[in-house]
């Protein structure tokens, strides 16, 4: 007999196989229908077996936020890899070089002069030609050069040194998820298409090809991947979809296939207490505060409780009149960000129904060193 999740420890990271599949073949429908490449960014799930699932449904590569991540997923024999993520230290560097002695297809992040001088100086040593990717800043004012005049500059830089290769140009809109409505999404979203697409025109007008022009966070890509001249999407929290996407409009919370299992430790008058505090739900409530985000996550069957608290391993879910919960009852919880709730586990349950049938490794969970 398989086991029953009802039947599992806690808390747990239950992940449901079906809709994990839906999720994959949705993404990789949009790239099919809309003739765009995918290349899913692989930090929402930092696992190898579902990295492979995306690839086997025909994802061109995969997008990691950190080289730790390109290298687990290099290990496990993952070929095509964007760093998304810009790569200027010494120590990092060396590793780079290692991934491409390794004969992986590796792309990395650039931004500005100094970096590609410390690139190109670096790869001198090597027999290696590294391909590197422009990132422009599409209003999310983290990293990226200004798209235009900027962007095409630093790409003047890079043809003149030896052992660097343009292959494109891409964007994150993150700040998609501060959007207030449907308007203000399709105007970021488009905004993120543009900054991309007026670059690499204007680069190719001043003679450097750009093959590859790359778009891509989940409450944009089915937008701005629609664009003229966009080649490219890279959503990554759509695999698992979760409470802020929900609150954003851009998932059905049927969609989310991630859930966090949890126990009720103490039960009072107005509240319970769940074995999952901060150290498994994590803070997160959207990047910009989602007034639709109520507390730490959603409890499934459980509207009336809202996860008000939560200290390193408790959390508080208060409730006005009754809950019908009791002491070692087991609940479901739809994490608020899926991603850094995966990053707290060491194992994905994977479910199908109601039943466990295999565990996968969040394979490049944690590594900071
Ligand atoms: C460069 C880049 N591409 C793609 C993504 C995927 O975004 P999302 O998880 O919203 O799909 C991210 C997310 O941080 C990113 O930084």
């Amino acid at each position: 007999m398989k086991q029953e999740w009802k039947e599992l420890d806690t808390p747990s990271l239950l992940l449901n196989k079906g809709i994990l599949m839906e999720n994959i073949r949705k993404m990789g429908d949009f790239a099919r229908v809309r003739n765009v490449n995918l290349r899913p960014h692989i930090k929402t799930h930092k696992s190898v077996e579902i990295a492979k699932l995306q690839l086997e449904d025909g994802a061109i590569g995969i997008t990691t936020a950190k080289l730790e991540e390109a290298e687990v997923m290099a290990a496990a024999g993952v070929k095509d890899i964007l760093v998304a993520y810009p790569i200027s230290n010494t120590a990092k560097i060396e590793r780079v070089i290692a991934l491409l002695n390794q004969g992986i297809d590796l792309k990395v992040t650039v931004d500005n002069l100094e970096q590609v001088k410390l690139l190109q100086k670096a790869l001198e040593k090597t027999r290696h030609t590294l391909e590197v990717w422009i990132k422009v800043n599409s209003g999310l004012n983290r990293c990226g050069v200004e798209p235009g005049a900027s962007a095409v500059e630093l790409a003047k830089a890079i043809i003149l040194l030896s052992r660097l290769q343009i292959g494109g140009i891409f964007t994150h809109a993150g700040h998609s998820y501060g959007a207030r409505g449907e308007e203000e999404l399709e105007r970021i979203a488009l905004a993120e298409a543009d900054a991309v697409v007026k670059s690499a025109e204007l680069c190719e007008k001043a003679g450097i090809p750009i093959l590859v022009r790359s778009v891509g966070s989940t409450p944009t890509y089915r937008i701005s991947g629609l664009v003229d001249g966009i080649t490219e999407v890279r959503p990554g929290n759509a695999v698992f979809f979760d409470s802020i996407q929900v609150g954003l409009g851009v998932a059905d919370r049927s969609e989310c296939a991630l859930t966090v299992l949890a126990s009720v430790v103490g039960v009072y008058k107005d509240r319970i207490v769940l074995d999952t505090g901060s150290k498994t739900l994590c803070l997160d409530k959207g990047a910009h505060g989602l007034d639709s985000v109520k507390g730490y996550g959603y409890v499934v069957d459980h509207p009336e409780l809202t996860i008000e608290r939560l200290s390193e391993e408790h959390g508080v879910a208060v409730f006005e009149s009754s809950c019908g919960l009791r002491l070692n009852d087991k609940v479901r919880i739809i994490p608020n960000h899926a991603c850094t709730v995966a990053n707290m586990f060491d194992e994905y349950v994977v479910l199908e129904g109601e039943h466990v049938v295999e565990k996968w490794k969040v394979d490049a969970r944690g590594m900071r060193k």
